[in-house]
């Protein structure tokens, strides 16, 4: 969606503080200074967008319903976080949100930045993985992270926004979630979210983390193409109705406001007894691919810094630091 001029974001917030009601051409014309044939055509121009504005001979204009866009004009007012997103950037397509916030970062953007885009060309995954970035579909954002965090549990920070996720789809829309370690959030066996944080470092401490995120909300099951190790699935299939990707977004970004402030507060041991709620994978026995081994184990458990612990089929345990869950008992 096209970005809107500051008048036809000064008109449009009139519109919508008048609740439905009709605004005649000459009073929008009276207080924004300009002719009502110039009213007319940025009306033209937001319908153009997507805003479904009645227009009336004799009563003037009333907004009847705004498009589901991510748009700063849609976002900005609606937001209710105090630093998460108070800088925002709206991009209708970008190779990858992560390059843009990465770019973004090293040119001095503020702590708390977010990048969202309609849809993107290079849009990554783990392991070089493309992620599907259908416009009007998902949300494919990335939030810049400034606090200095040691380098050992910086990356950490991707599980607080998993949580975050998974709280808000079963707060905002009833739906029960499991957070498939170590960054994928499943809907009934099937992937629906996947993170990627990348991080720039000095020594010991984080300069900055972009936290990727990619959320499939208004998917079809026919677009999402059979992935090569989970199937995928969308909020809409799993609701069986179109969901607002605003709604998605907004309340993500508030919750992932106070779940970062614990993790920062009191680090992953502040938020574990959380995700542990939304494990899909505790006392399951599962398959992880480290490299080029494959461990078989009964998942145990997750030590203060997020790494896994197995207990494997001999008896023995192992705690692995990184890997790719590529299997979990009785899911599909
Ligand atoms: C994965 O599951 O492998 C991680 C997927 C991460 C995708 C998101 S979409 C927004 C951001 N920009 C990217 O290029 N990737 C992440």
């Amino acid at each position: 969606m096209a970005a809107t001029t500051p008048t036809q974001s000064e008109i449009l917030k009139y519109l919508k503080e008048s609740g439905g009601r009709f605004v005649s051409g000459a009073d929008l014309a009276d207080k924004f200074a300009i002719s009502r044939t110039g009213i007319w055509k940025h009306i033209q121009k937001l319908k153009s967008m997507g805003y479904d504005i009645e227009s009336h001979p004799k009563e003037g204009y009333r907004l009847l319903e705004v498009p589901d866009s991510l748009a700063v004009e849609e976002i900005l007012p609606a937001l209710r976080t105090e630093w998460l997103g108070r800088s925002y950037h709206y991009l209708e397509t970008i190779s990858s949100t992560n390059d843009h916030a990465l770019f973004l970062a090293a040119n001095g953007a503020p702590h708390g930045t977010v990048v969202v885009a309609e849809t993107q060309t290079r849009g990554r995954g783990r392991l070089s993985r493309e992620w599907l970035s259908l416009p009007n579909r998902g949300i494919y954002m990335s939030l810049l992270l400034r606090d200095p965090l040691p380098l050992r549990t910086a990356h950490l920070a991707t599980y607080a926004a998993a949580l975050s996720l998974a709280e808000v789809l079963r707060t905002e829309f009833g739906l029960s979630s499991s957070l498939k370690w170590p960054n994928d959030i499943l809907i009934s066996n099937r992937k629906a979210v996947g993170l990627l944080t990348e991080m720039q470092s000095d020594r010991d401490f984080s300069r900055f983390l972009v936290v990727g995120i990619g959320i499939n909300v208004n998917f079809r099951r026919e677009e999402l193409s059979e992935s090569f190790r989970y199937p995928a699935t969308s909020i809409a299939i799993e609701t069986g109705k179109p969901v607002k990707r605003q709604q998605v977004l907004l309340a993500f970004l508030h919750q992932f406001e106070k779940d970062y402030g614990e993790f920062l507060k009191n680090g992953f041991e502040g938020i574990v007894n959380r995700i542990e709620t939304f494990s899909g994978i505790l006392g399951k026995t599962i398959t992880v691919l480290c490299g080029d081994r494959e461990i078989r184990g009964k998942a145990l458990g997750f030590t203060t810094e997020a790494a896994l612990m197995l207990a494997l089929d001999d008896g023995s345990r192992e705690t692995i630091w990184a890997g790719d869950v590529t299997h979990v008992e009785g899911a599909i």
